[in-house]
């Protein structure tokens, strides 16, 4: 039986391969037009992807012509697909969406096949004629879609992708959310209850300006604090740890702080300089806008200068609580919280009725050992619309001196119907103009430029006295923005040093949502991770961008590493710059005061990958002990690199010293 058997299956299964050789061979390609892809799995840096419209919502519109099919994006946008292995072609044409037009938008598109890069467009503007891409598929597994900024900031990047469609044999492509969720862990360890100085190690004030400098310090209380070898003009409140006082003389004196409590003493030294510069490191602070925006008010200023102090943030170092714009009365305003005389009889700038009294607030901020903050717009309205400082900027300076404001963040906006253009000159003059009105007032207050990045404004913001300056659009909470932003700084840490930093905008971790209603960061906590870990290792200003009031366990866990903060607040000041870069995988270094490196390894990508950071490329030599940033521990010694596996577009921070 097995005889007569065994021929007849064998030819069954000759016959069944012959008939699906040729069915393979007959399939038509199936077509997936991009517009019928899951969009909510789709990320950009503004607005959700919707089909067949811009991002704005409009017709899909470039340099004129309408597009039936196609989905708008911005960015930094992604769109990842997994090909399963049977997609044969891709087509698209791509460009600046006409809504746009008017405006400073300008996008670069390009094509990764596998983690390569297979298409980039040229820089894309308004009225630039849509580029038509045309790839052949066959053997990827993994396509990324991707609209990138074209160096301008993102503001108006709205890129199209029309006509966009993969040929497929077989089961069809699949888009993929960018990461499976993790729950939030938290890596910073326990505080511990004996005293601990942390915080800024060296602190710069003008001579015969008000000086404050609070000793951040945890471990429980009571405790008491001491200094040996404060200046004369000085005093040190041993309960609260700050220092106040006036001192007239240029020079530098270290001075030794002491913190004690039942437990034990910790010591630690603090440079004072005296002379023209101030923010000798990153401010670190609080700032209303990413959590309240309009809704900001005096109630919720007074509140999140308490959770600073409640949450034990001011311990680790954490300073300034800054209000953003909508302070002001708001001219055309029909809410009557909002109306009124813009400036009193005198032309000094009133404040809405949201606020009472800006010298009472400052003194309670003050009392607390923190600083204040205010915002303003070089042009007639803020951004919001809200009186601002145009030929008023002496008289402004002097009020928020008077105020006690001790941080002005300026921001151009309606400077924009003032100014003649754009150039590096047009740039500069209001933001000197505001200089010099902030050099004739007694007191150190801090310069904050935001612009956007126009101009270069890298390339001239010490010169002209800012402290920092935004190098980009406005963040938010998602991957793309985040990442977008905080990627796209290197070549900028040449411009950073004590005193002058580059700003790539405010943290968006916890809660958010530019008021009134507010929800957790969008970002996952590998990404808040990165986030942190990435600013950190770029000297850039923190500024806490979430309700303080309402802060969770992992929250805190992010703002309150010592040794996380040290990096930013390294005294010599340097940003981080890309030392390697593998596709997604990219390593950033900073030098550190005491000879070791700060090295951030990210992983862009959206599976877990090793990511792995050479000697070689961070132009080091001989035997390195790695230790662990978040978690505070060494993890051995390396003899030429060192790797590590990261999660999707998480992070491991190390520094590198040299073994002994
Ligand atoms: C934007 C600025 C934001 C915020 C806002 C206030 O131009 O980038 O950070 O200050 O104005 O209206």
């Amino acid at each position: 039986m097995t005889t007569i058997r065994l021929p007849r299956i064998s030819f069954i299964l000759m016959l069944a391969a012959l008939c699906s050789i040729s069915l393979v061979k007959a399939q038509k390609a199936d077509t997936l037009w991009l517009q019928k892809i899951d969009l909510s799995k789709v990320t950009q840096g503004w607005g959700t992807a919707q089909p067949n419209l811009s991002i704005g919502g409009n017709a899909l519109t470039i340099a004129g012509q309408t597009f039936k099919n196609g989905v708008g994006s911005h960015s930094e946008g992604l769109i990842n697909l997994d090909l399963k292995g049977t997609a044969q072609h891709f087509q698209a044409m791509v460009g600046l969406d006409d809504e746009a037009a008017g405006h400073k938008g300008s996008v670069v598109f390009s094509v990764l096949a596998d983690r390569k890069e297979v298409f980039r467009s040229p820089v894309m503007v308004s009225g630039t004629k849509a580029v038509k891409i045309d790839l052949n598929l066959k053997g990827v597994q993994k396509l990324a879609l991707v609209v990138e900024d074209a160096g301008d900031g993102t503001d108006w990047d709205h890129g199209d992708w029309v006509n966009a469609f993969i040929l497929y044999k077989g089961v069809k492509p699949q888009v993929v959310g960018v990461i499976p969720s993790v729950k939030p862990y938290i890596l910073t360890p326990l505080e511990s209850p004996k005293p601990k100085i942390n915080g800024a190690k060296v602190f710069g004030v003008r001579p015969g300006h008000p000086f404050m400098f609070t000793v951040a310090a945890t471990g429980t209380r009571p405790m008491t604090f001491t200094a040996e070898n404060l200046p004369q003009g000085l005093t040190l409140d041993s309960k609260t740890g700050i220092i106040t006082g006036v001192l007239n003389d240029k020079g530098e004196t270290v001075v030794t702080l002491k913190a004690k409590n039942s437990l034990g003493t910790a010591t630690r030294k603090l440079k004072i300089v005296v002379g023209d510069k101030i923010a000798l490191t990153p401010p670190l602070g609080w700032n209303s806008w990413n959590c309240f925006a309009n809704a900001v008010d005096q109630d919720k200023v007074k509140a999140a200068a308490d959770a600073m102090v409640k949450s034990g943030l001011i311990n680790h170092g954490w300073t300034y609580i800054n209000m953003d714009d909508c302070w002001e009365t708001k001219p055309g305003s029909t809410d009557p919280k909002l109306m009124g005389e813009p400036r009193d009889a005198n032309g000094m700038i009133n404040i809405n009725k949201k606020f009472t009294d800006m010298k009472v607030l400052t003194d309670y901020i003050h009392s607390k050992g923190l600083k204040a903050g205010l915002y303003s717009s070089p042009g007639p309205l803020t951004c919001a619309g809200f009186t601002a400082s145009y030929q008023f900027e002496d008289k402004d300076a002097q009020q928020w001196a008077k105020w006690g404001f001790d941080y002005i963040k300026y921001d151009w906006c309606s400077y924009g119907t003032i100014s003649k253009g754009e150039t590096v000159a047009e740039c500069k003059k209001p933001y000197i103009v505001l200089r010099n009105a902030l050099d004739k007032v007694d007191r150190d207050i801090l310069f904050s430029l935001c612009q956007y990045g126009m101009g270069n404004v890298w390339e001239w913001g010490e010169e002209i006295g800012g402290n920092c300056w935004r190098t980009t659009g406005d963040i938010t909470d998602s991957w793309s923005s985040m990442s977008g932003i905080g990627f796209k700084q290197n070549g900028h840490e040449k411009y950073a040093g004590p005193g002058h930093w580059n700003d790539p905008d405010m943290l968006v971790v916890g809660l958010v949502g530019w008021g009134p209603q507010l929800h957790p960061s969008r970002l996952t906590p590998d990404e808040q991770y990165t986030h942190i870990s990435l600013w950190s290792l770029l000297a850039s200003p923190l500024l806490i961008g979430c309700d303080m009031t309402q802060m969770d366990a992992f929250t805190k866990n992010l703002l309150t590493n010592d040794e996380v903060i040290d990096i930013n607040q390294d005294p010599l000041g340097k940003q981080a710059s890309l030392v390697s870069k593998d596709g997604g995988l990219e390593v950033w270094a900073k030098d550190l005061e005491d000879g070791s490196k700060a090295v951030g390894l990210f992983n862009r990508n959206t599976t877990k990958e090793t990511v792995k950071a050479t000697w070689n490329a961070l132009g080091l030599a001989g035997k390195q002990v790695a230790h662990d940033v978040w978690r505070q521990k060494d993890q051995g010694t390396f003899a030429d690199s060192f790797s590590a596996v990261v999660p999707a577009h998480g992070v491991k921070l190390i520094t590198l010293r040299k073994a002994k």
